[in-house]
């Protein structure tokens, strides 16, 4: 199993939630959060001081996944975001040891599909 956790505008949450609903995800949470990239925040122009950066809005998504459907749903959120401007957001991708579905103690892949 693999958590993807997309970093995302505010206002493209509907637009990855649709297309990960078309990939058949059973599952997914959604946090608001704030943070900056690369730019540390600043729009294109703007003087960037060492040291200074800017918090931004912006929503996580995590997703945990069986491992074969990863590469397919990365590029589904991806292909989603349409703007491909600086700031629309990032995708990690990393390991999961276990999962647990308290109701019936269904362990690792049987308790997320
Ligand atoms: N290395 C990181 N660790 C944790 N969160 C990050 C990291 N990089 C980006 N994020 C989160 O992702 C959001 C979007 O990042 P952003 O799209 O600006 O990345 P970038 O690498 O600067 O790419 P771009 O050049 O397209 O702006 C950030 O506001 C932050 O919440
Ligand atoms: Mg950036």
């Amino acid at each position: 199993m693999k958590k993807i956790e997309c970093y995302i505008q505010p206002y493209d949450l509907d637009t990855v939630a649709e297309a990960m609903a078309v990939e058949g995800v059973v599952g997914m949470s959604v946090t608001d959060v704030k943070g900056f990239g690369v730019q540390k925040g600043f729009t294109r122009g703007e003087e960037v001081k060492p040291g200074e950066y800017r918090f931004h809005p912006k929503m996580k998504v995590e997703m945990v996944v069986l491992e074969e459907d990863v590469e397919r749903i990365v590029k589904a959120v991806q292909a989603s975001l349409k703007a491909k401007r600086v700031g629309d957001g990032k995708i990690f991708v990393s390991p999961v040891d276990d999962a647990v579905r308290t109701r019936t103690g269904a362990r690792g892949r049987d308790a997320i599909v």
